[in-house]
């Protein structure tokens, strides 16, 4: 520590500019993260709004599925549908931890001052109060992957008659595949299926729970690895129906009959 630096008691937080005392590449990570969110973002947004380019044959993009078209809809059917996802990444607990760091630094890191007077105030004032929404969107997110699921089996299908199997196909199997264990890994499914049992061994009904649960901790653990590869996977199978209804990549058929 140089003379020009405050002195920081034990237990006392270092003060601004000296927001602290960690000497690794602590912002390394809210960084990165800024910048993989935004840039989602931004794609997302893009491919919303474009409204084109999102079904070819039987592949139906997951931006734009299900689709939902109605005469009195005159925008893009995404925005029908897209609410639902964003909601539940949105309020999930690790992108709420996620975003905190990376975008309000309250605070930033571990054993790093937080931006600002307040803090982290949780979730109990507007509009973070919302984030308590959590499960109910856990119930939308799982019948739009019933959706998914549904399309990527679709997707083995010719129009013409007959079936096929292509690397989109697999891809999109791919993409349901990580969605799956990001939804069902999601704490708010956890509760569900173990929350509110005062034995695991009572009855049937509680020993099968009980097994449930172990299954979705077991996914749990690792939900911050499921939330990015379905985040990546969601938007490059995008991509590559994207490039396959502009006709500037193709489905790659590896058998039909
Ligand atoms: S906690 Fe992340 S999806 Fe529910």
């Amino acid at each position: 520590m140089t003379e020009a630096q405050t002195e920081t008691k034990p237990g006392q937080r270092p003060s601004h500019p000296d927001i602290t005392q960690r000497k690794d590449a602590w912002w390394g990570e809210p960084a990165t993260i800024a910048t993989v969110f935004i840039s989602f973002i931004i794609y997302a947004t893009y491919r919303v709004f474009e409204n084109n380019y999102f079904e070819s044959g039987n592949f139906l993009s997951p931006f734009y599925s299900p689709k939902l078209v109605f005469d009195w809809w005159k925008f893009s059917p995404a925005i029908l549908i897209l609410w639902i996802p964003a909601g539940f990444r949105t309020t999930c607990y690790y992108y709420r931890k996620a975003y905190y760091r990376s975008f309000f630094m309250t605070p930033p890191a571990c054993a790093v001052d937080p931006y600002g007077k307040d803090g982290y105030t949780g979730e109990t004032k507007f509009p973070f109060v919302f984030q308590n929404l959590h499960r109910y969107f856990f119930y939308l997110a799982a019948l739009v992957l019933i959706f998914l699921w549904y399309d990527a089996v679709v997707s083995l299908f010719k129009p013409e008659g007959g079936m096929q199997l292509s690397v989109l196909s697999i891809v999109m199997f791919a993409n349901c595949f990580f969605l799956s264990g990001y939804t069902f890994g999601c704490h708010a499914y956890r509760h569900l299926c173990g929350g509110s049992l005062d034995c695991f061994s009572s009855c049937t009904k509680a020993k099968t729970r009980f097994k449930v649960w172990e299954f979705v901790t077991k996914l749990n653990e690792h939900h911050m690895g499921w939330a990015w590869f379905s985040l990546f996977s969601v938007a490059l199978t995008d991509l590559y129906i994207r490039q396959v209804c502009t006709g500037a990549a193709s489905p790659i058929v590896l058998f039909q009959f």
